[in-house]
């Protein structure tokens, strides 16, 4: 079993069965760079407590400097033989430094406190990547909110024209989630920021290393206060892939929506070609499969929270092998947000809207009869009885094939002797998301001011 990190106890080496199935240097090498970081804070804390000389710690730097090149420049590169990065990085140092220094940096650290520190590294980097994307198509969505102070769009619920609403006050509903992903990102690196190493397998070491200086080279904040719980609790991982989830679901909404924007039934939105695809078979075809691809990602995201979540139910304390299965999921969760985020940024960024469109389609659907039974309300009739009026109102229209702003003074009086002409004051898109000016509303005034609570949220997250 050459070169491995265990073995002396075995008559004889690991089956080649054992060793395919065992081996995750295909997905943890994506570790080796920050495996040498907590290798030369351990080395740094070996040294302070007189493990390793000034001379030693000092050719032990020198030689994980090394690996460190080789790992970046590709030449450096896991052996079909090894088991992980950490056996394949020890085997390495020793090749570079000697077998007598090389083979003591492992006293006092085990692999199962270094994938568990590795792992927090890995994402708080990770973390940061993703959180400059959100920014970004944040401010993608501000800026076409901007670009459209007037612009108004058929708001629905159950997907059934409902009332008026400013495009912008739509596009920034779109942003306020992803603020909060921000915001989640940010309240995840507190609880992600305690480093595990130097808890050993489980238990412990008994070597009188200080954690907290390993933990001040690893960026990280503060030692874990349980060496058990250090090495086997995965719950930030969970975290950061439910984050990964919920930032998949919050884009999916707005590309369902952008899907159905850019039908020709709908008509509002056309892509940017540069952010749209072709068919092999039809030539007039134009997709919107980047909007797509968001939708089904999502998917994907969710997969990698629960088959994480899966693995982790019911295990017992402490390590236990089942914990190699964290990895790939949420790799492939960063990995999938770090393409996804930029080219729908760029989708959402070129989009132009058809505003002539939607503000065709605003007042269909009988979106202004609301507006009529809060008039009345304002008139000190009971809701009720407005609720009652204004729904006859649109009954009557209804049966005539008219909308309600094309009711005239003998139509509006046979439904009530209470809708008096001067009711038209409100029979306008303007004048009705004009009038939504309470607190959250749609009122142009109230959604500028929400777009700079919105910009200065997400730049504090
Ligand atoms: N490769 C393992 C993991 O990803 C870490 C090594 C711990 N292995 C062990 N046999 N204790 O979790």
């Amino acid at each position: 079993n050459e070169g491995a990190l265990w073995g002396a106890r075995f008559a004889s080496g690991p089956s080649p069965e054992l060793q395919e199935l065992s081996r995750s240097t295909h997905f943890d090498w994506a570790l080796a760079l920050y495996d040498i970081r907590g290798s030369h804070a351990h080395a740094t804390a070996l040294a302070a407590a007189g493990y390793l000389t000034d001379d030693e710690a000092r050719r032990m730097h020198e030689g994980l400097d090394a690996l460190a090149a080789r790992v970046q420049d590709g030449t450096l590169r896991p052996r079909p033989t090894d088991e992980d990065v950490h056996g394949a990085l020890e085997a390495a140092l020793i090749d570079e430094v000697g077998a007598d220094l090389g083979g003591r940096l492992r006293a006092g650290r085990s692999r199962n406190d270094q994938i568990a520190t590795l792992v927090r590294m890995y994402l708080i980097d990770h973390a940061q990547v993703i959180a400059k994307e959100l920014l970004a198509l944040v401010d993608a969505l501000v800026a076409q909110a901007e670009a459209h102070p007037g612009a108004i769009l058929p708001g629905r619920t159950h997907l059934q024209h409902a009332q008026p609403v400013l495009l912008a006050h739509h596009l920034q509903a779109h942003a306020w989630p992803l603020v909060r992903d921000l915001e989640r990102l940010r309240d995840w690196r507190a609880r992600a920021g305690v480093s595990p190493y130097g808890g050993g397998a489980l238990a412990g070491s008994t070597l009188g290393l200080d954690p907290q200086l390993v933990a001040d080279e690893l960026g990280l904040d503060r030692p874990s206060e349980n060496s058990l719980d250090g090495t086997a609790a995965r719950d930030v991982v969970a975290e950061f892939a439910y984050i990964a989830a919920q930032i998949g679901i919050d884009v999916s909404r707005l590309a369902e929506e952008i899907i159905l924007w850019n039908t020709r039934e709908f008509g509002f939105v056309t892509l940017d070609d540069g952010y749209s695809t072709g068919s092999s078979i039809m030539p007039q075809k134009k997709n919107p499969d980047i909007a797509e691809l968001a939708r089904g990602k999502s998917g994907r995201l969710i997969g990698n929270l629960t088959g994480l979540l899966a693995t982790l139910k019911a295990l017992p304390l402490a390590y236990n092998r089942d914990l190699q299965e964290d990895k790939e999921p949420v790799f492939d969760s960063v990995a999938t947000l770090e393409v996804l985020l930029p080219a729908f940024t760029g989708m959402v960024a070129t989009m132009r809207f058809d505003t002539d469109r939607m503000a065709e389609l605003a007042p269909q659907g009988f979106s202004l009869a609301t507006d009529v039974a809060e008039w009345l309300v304002k008139r000190r009739v009971p809701f009720r009885d407005a609720h009652e009026i204004s729904g006859a109102l649109v009954r009557a229209c209804e049966e005539r094939g008219i909308g309600l702003e094309d009711a005239d003074d003998e139509l509006l009086a046979s439904v009530s002797e209470q809708l008096t002409p001067e009711v038209r004051e409100v029979l306008t898109i303007d004048g009705s998301v004009a009038s939504r000016s309470g607190v959250g509303g749609t009122a142009p005034e109230r959604v500028a001011e929400q777009r700079a609570e919105l910009v200065a949220r997400a730049q504090r997250a």
